[in-house]
């Protein structure tokens, strides 16, 4: 068997920081807004906080403490612990979800790529015109051009091993982002006519509440907080032993859903202050239609738009190679892959499906899954049915063979383990049943 011992984070700091900026990426900023917005504001936002400091808190602490026992990625771990065959595909389904994500996810990173180049040529106040972002889409040449562009240097940071980067590039990044943030957010909440967007926002208004609201909310969690497709394993694995598994958690999940707030109080207000709350449904382009108007509006907005494409685009980059990474990791570990090969055989099939992505808008734009884009489906197949079945199999996995004692003793090491009982409670009274339901549901509802 490998004996290699595995090399670790330098410092607890490195860890928060590695894992906040492959946590804070385009489900932040791009995702959980648009999503809020659509599935009725204040009530999107509460459900979402519930879930992530209850059920995203016990996955988070599940799967990295799962990481950091048996020091492998998820394949690895389900086998560690002996698991049945039939469990063992849960550990592969974590392993391979990142694979689906990645493509469309580079699709983004390209429109943020393009926003980027727009407002460095100058061009910052054509972005806020009307029909600007949906002529982008409908344009089959530009869709594919800058996602290929993405996933090139996504894929050229993988094939140059230089993603020890990241964490410095993180470091950096994560305090400008926030500090600009806060900024456009304070702009964005002035404007005239945007209390009614922060009061859409913040406020819920139960009677908007559906199961829509809850999958929607579900799903954005397991993205966001990168649950359920194997990566917090791997980042458990890379973990030293004597690191607060309690303490990082907390950090990240405040940091994470931090910046997604910050994002929606740029994004939501601004759609009522400069539209009066039409576009509240326009979908994976909210951001792109709604800040360019607020750059347009603000002094000095074309510089604002320069700077903050820029910092969405590294957050962008840092999400896509970690995504892309742990592909490539389970390839060479799990298939005994060449990095060559393994990296090859995860550009191409990134290639493939995102190309499908981005031509979705235009030149396939006939083509419907279950009346979605190819890139919405892309987006609900894995967040809405692939990450419920895996966050099952990490529950059962917990519940019948490694056991929820062993998982306590293995937090205590090094933590108090304040939510214990919150942690108890969710893994073995709420969570299968409570994903099985949402799992029927939105694939009902899918129909
Ligand atoms: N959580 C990231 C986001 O919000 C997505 C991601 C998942 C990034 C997994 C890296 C690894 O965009």
């Amino acid at each position: 068997m490998e004996k290699k011992s595995r090399s670790k984070f330098s410092s607890k700091l490195g860890f928060v920081l590695a894992a906040a900026g492959s946590a804070v990426g385009l489900g932040n900023i791009w995702r959980f807004p648009y999503l809020a917005a659509k599935y009725g504001g204040g009530i999107f936002l509460l459900v979402y906080l519930i879930l992530a400091f209850t059920f995203g808190y016990t996955m988070i602490m599940t799967e990295s403490t799962l990481g950091r026992m048996t020091e492998k990625s998820p394949v690895g771990a389900y086998k560690h612990f002996g698991a049945s065959k039939f469990l063992k595909a849960g550990g592969w389904l974590n392993a391979i979800i990142p694979l689906l994500i990645v493509p469309y996810y580079s699709v983004i990173g390209g429109w943020v790529m393009k926003y980027l180049f727009t407002y460095l040529s100058g061009n910052g106040s054509s972005a806020s015109k009307a029909d600007a972002f949906a002529k982008f889409t409908t344009s089959a040449q530009e869709q594919v051009f800058w996602f290929v562009l993405f996933t090139l240097i996504t894929m050229l940071i993988i094939f140059g091993g230089v993603r020890n980067g990241i964490e410095a590039v993180s470091k950096i990044m994560m305090p400008i982002l926030v500090f600009l943030a806060i900024v456009i957010v304070f702009y964005s909440v002035t404007r005239p006519g945007a209390i009614k967007g922060v009061k859409y926002f913040l406020i819920p208004n139960f009677s908007q509440f559906s199961y829509k609201t809850v999958v929607a909310a579900l799903g954005q969690m397991f993205y966001s907080l990168s649950i359920a497709m194997g990566i917090l394993y791997t980042f458990g694995s890379y973990m030293k032993k004597d690191i607060d598994i309690e303490k990082t958690t907390k950090q990240v999940e405040i940091f994470d859903t931090a910046i997604a707030v910050l994002a929606g109080l740029m994004v939501i207000p601004a759609v009522f202050a400069f539209d009066g709350g039409k576009n509240l449904n326009a979908g994976p382009g909210l951001m792109f239609v709604a800040l360019p108007k607020v750059f347009n509006s603000m002094g000095f907005g074309g510089f604002i738009g320069v700077v903050f494409f820029l910092l969405v685009l590294l957050a962008a980059v840092t999400s896509s190679v970690a995504l892309a990474e742990s592909v490539v990791s389970t390839f060479e570990d799990e298939l005994h892959f060449t990095r060559k090969r393994a990296a090859t055989v995860t550009a191409t099939i990134m290639l493939i499906l995102g190309t499908l992505s981005a031509l979705g808008f235009n030149v396939l734009s006939s083509v419907k899954i279950f009346n979605m884009d190819i890139l919405s489906f892309f987006d609900f197949l894995t967040n809405s049915v692939m990450m419920p079945i895996a966050a099952i199999a990490t529950c059962v996995l917990v519940l019948k063979v490694v056991k929820i004692k062993t998982i306590e003793d293995e937090i205590k090491t090094t933590s108090k383990f304040r939510r214990k009982i919150v942690y108890n409670f969710v893994i073995k009274y709420v969570a299968i049943i409570f994903l099985l339901v949402i799992l029927v549901t939105s694939v009902l509802g899918a129909f």
